[in-house]
């Protein structure tokens, strides 16, 4: 069966039919769903009941797993429901037991209600990252993905002379404080120290141009602090107007995968007292460039 791509939204996000994500894929498979990836950013696969082995297996298809050393008291290795090599996004503790709403590692989850891009806040950020849906609540859970390539070309031309060389910092502690969780360690504040990222990115491959923006970003180089944040508040305003969003309503064992270079991404609300497990394999992308014109040298 050959691969086949229906686009669910008018500018971007396909459905992939005739893979079978359990197998080893075909040279020709992996070609036909990056081209895919390039053109819609985001690609859903239906009926993929993967084991966790089988979804590395198949992430690993399109580069490297993403590896880092997480904080130890966000969640211990022991205190972890999964193995290596896949995260953990339910609500479930080590247990398979909901966990408390008033658990921090829940407070960490809430900030990704928060549109943002994996890993911006990473030397290295993410390049793909692939959730699968093993329980899905009864309402609500939706994931929202918004176009940063079609977000860019919208922008006036002065706006996009203004974006082109400005460097933004992005750290997890922005984000969380955005939705007031601001108890953090003293390793935490360490481990998530800001980096610096480009405002505008370029695709590798399609040469496209997209806006580099995630709740992470809480300041530009060289601008104040609420003048930065003012400006990216606008820029995320813009960025996630309905035209640019679409919205994936989950079926069990839907497989999603997104680009984290052209897209930005939040989860919607579900009712804490229903078990969403969804297990996310991630893909390491490459450190990007802050060239010398650009504002941090300023
Ligand atoms: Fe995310």
């Amino acid at each position: 069966m050959s691969v086949s791509i229906t686009a669910l939204h008018p500018i971007f996000v396909g459905e992939v039919a005739g893979i079978d994500c359990h197998a080893p894929l075909a040279r020709e498979e992996v070609a036909a769903i990056e081209a895919g990836m390039n053109d819609y950013a985001v690609l859903a696969f239906r009926d993929q009941n993967n084991t966790d082995e089988e979804q590395i297996a198949f992430s690993r298809h399109f580069g490297e797993l993403e590896s880092y050393a997480t904080p130890g008291h966000i969640r211990r290795r022991a205190e972890q429901r999964l193995g290596p090599g896949i995260a953990d996004f339910s609500n479930l503790d080590k247990d398979g037991r909901i966990m408390s709403a008033e658990d921090r590692v829940w407070f960490f989850k809430l900030g990704d209600r928060l549109w943002h891009s994996d890993s911006s806040f990473r030397p290295a950020p993410a390049k793909y990252s692939i959730l699968s849906g093993r329980l899905i609540p009864s309402w609500g859970a939706n994931t929202e993905f918004a176009d940063m390539r079609a977000a860019y070309d919208a922008l006036d031309e002065r706006t996009k002379a203004e974006v082109e060389e400005l460097v933004c910092e992005h750290s997890l502690i922005y984000s969380r404080e955005a939705i007031g969780f601001t108890d953090m360690t003293a390793e935490e504040i360490e481990a998530f120290r800001p980096v610096r990222q480009p405002l505008v990115r370029t695709h590798p491959v399609t040469r496209r141009k997209s806006l580099f923006l995630a709740a992470h970003a809480g300041a530009i180089v060289g601008w104040t602090i609420p003048e930065a944040r003012m400006f990216l508040r606008d820029l995320t305003e813009h960025a996630t107007q309905r035209e640019f969003v679409y919205s994936h309503s989950w079926r069990l064992f839907d497989l999603v995968m997104w680009d984290n270079r052209t897209t930005m991404h939040r989860a919607r609300r579900f009712d804490h007292s229903e078990v969403r497990d969804v297990r996310r394999t991630t893909l390491a992308g490459d450190a990007l460039l802050i060239t010398q014109g650009r504002h941090a040298c300023s």
